[in-house]
């Protein structure tokens, strides 16, 4: 689908940001494994979670769907053989945290998927999980992941690069095996499954970057899902470059495993506002005040940063065009291995606009401050949500209307994004 973008106008008023993506994924494969029967609330309407949803469906959980965004789940803690292949769509987090799951389950399974989930990487949870006793066959470490149950037993996991699906898989399949697990993480990365195992009851130990978990019974109780800063993020970077935007963005989640793109904005000279802080089922949220701000400088992004705002870092390549200086991000190469190249789509789409921007191997750099230029060439999405919605606050900028090829794909996430857009103008 070709979407136009026009230029926009202050963004004024209040807005609520729907469900984190990573939280709506745990809640439905953590309350699948519990014992008894949750509500989940304020679900995700994002396809990728839809996809884990239809999987422990599959799994022989009792999921019945309220509404849209209320999800009741009943189960024994037990799930049962699929007899069809499980289709994970366009989700790397429902692939890597279900091969946890299915690795130690008295069954075999098979995970299929879309034409770019197939490319990415599998073997960072094929070898964790293969050093705990599983056995998992894939095509030359990519999707299709064939999955024989096995008795696992623990290991102790030093991670070679920080990811949370990596640390999630290990640690949902450490539920399940034979004596204690432990992950330790180069640098800390999101750990919404650390803390939802705890909320359901789970035997687990955060220790600084170090996690460890034992067999544990989890016991089901209701989740409220918090809204995601991941698509608070495109607002944020919205409100901060349409000259004269003054709004306010409620329910966001704030925990600072996520939070890196605030504490960005901070060092690039701007300000939002936290208010209303709050914890909701082991979540800290609060809304945000965003005011557009028209001396943004340049910084640096990299090291611990960056697991903190991986998925955040095409629209703060957007927000960087905007600010004086070299912007530099660096240490971020496994954003190449996400739903598209992230480095190099994201480089040559924003060229385009006349984004001053140079592609590392492990990064870019951007040099601002450009007047964004129209383009007669629409921007690819590569079939990459994030990519999209990206391109479409740049193009809130442009100086003459812009064109985005395959704007569907916002529907992986955020099928809300446009309506809240107009919300706001
Ligand atoms: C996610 C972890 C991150 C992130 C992805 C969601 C999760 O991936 O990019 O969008 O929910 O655990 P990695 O673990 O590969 O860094």
């Amino acid at each position: 689908m070709l979407k136009i973008v026009q230029r926009s106008k202050p963004l004024k008023g209040e807005i609520t940001i729907p469900a984190d993506k990573s939280i709506s994924h745990r809640a439905v494969m953590l309350s699948s494994l519990a014992r008894g029967k949750c509500i989940i609330s304020n679900f995700s309407s994002g396809a990728d979670c839809w996809s884990t949803l239809n999987i422990f469906k599959q799994l022989g959980v009792g999921i019945k769907e309220i509404d849209k965004k209320t999800i009741e789940i009943t189960s024994d803690g037990n799930l049962k053989k699929s007899f069809t292949t499980l289709d994970a769509g366009n989700s790397g987090t429902t692939t890597r945290l279900l091969a946890g799951i299915l690795a130690g389950q008295n069954f075999d399974s098979q995970i299929i998927g879309d034409n770019s989930l197939s490319k990415r990487p599998m073997k960072r949870i094929i070898e964790p999980l293969t050093q705990m006793g599983a056995k998992i066959e894939s095509v030359d470490n990519h999707l299709p992941l064939t999955i024989y149950g096995q008795k696992l037993h623990g290991i102790i996991y030093s991670m070679p690069l920080p990811s949370a699906q990596v640390k999630s898989a290990v640690l949902l399949a450490g539920l399940n095996a034979e004596g204690r697990t432990t992950v330790i993480e180069p640098t800390k990365s999101r750990n919404h499954t650390e803390l939802m195992l705890k909320y359901l009851g789970a035997d687990v130990n955060i220790n600084n970057n170090e996690i460890t978990v034992s067999g544990s019974e989890l016991i089901a109780k209701d989740i409220e899902i918090v809204g995601d800063i991941s698509s608070a993020a495109f607002f944020i970077v919205a409100g901060l470059i349409v000259p004269d935007s003054d709004f306010i963005i409620k329910n966001v989640g704030i925990n600072p495993t996520r939070s890196g793109i605030l504490d960005i904005i901070k060092r690039m000279g701007a300000n939002v506002e936290i208010l209303n802080k709050r914890v909701v089922s082991g979540e800290e949220c609060a809304d945000i005040h965003v005011q557009y701000c028209d001396n943004l400088k340049s910084c640096t992004i990299e090291g611990n940063d960056i697991p903190r705002l991986i998925d955040e870092l095409p629209v703060i390549a957007v927000l960087a065009s905007q600010a004086e200086g070299k912007t530099v991000v660096k240490n971020a190469e496994d954003l190449r291995n996400k739903e598209s190249d992230r480095i190099k789509c994201l480089v040559a789409e924003l060229k385009k606009l006349g984004i001053n921007i140079d592609e590392n191997p492990d990064g870019f750099i951007v040099h601002g401050k450009t007047k964004l230029s129209e383009t007669d060439l629409p921007l690819e999405s590569y079939h990459d949500h994030r990519l999209a919605m990206s391109f479409y606050v740049a193009g809130m900028i442009c100086e003459k209307e812009i064109c985005i090829n395959g704007f569907e794909w916002t529907e992986i996430s955020f099928p809300e994004f446009e309506q809240l857009i107009w919300e706001l103008n």
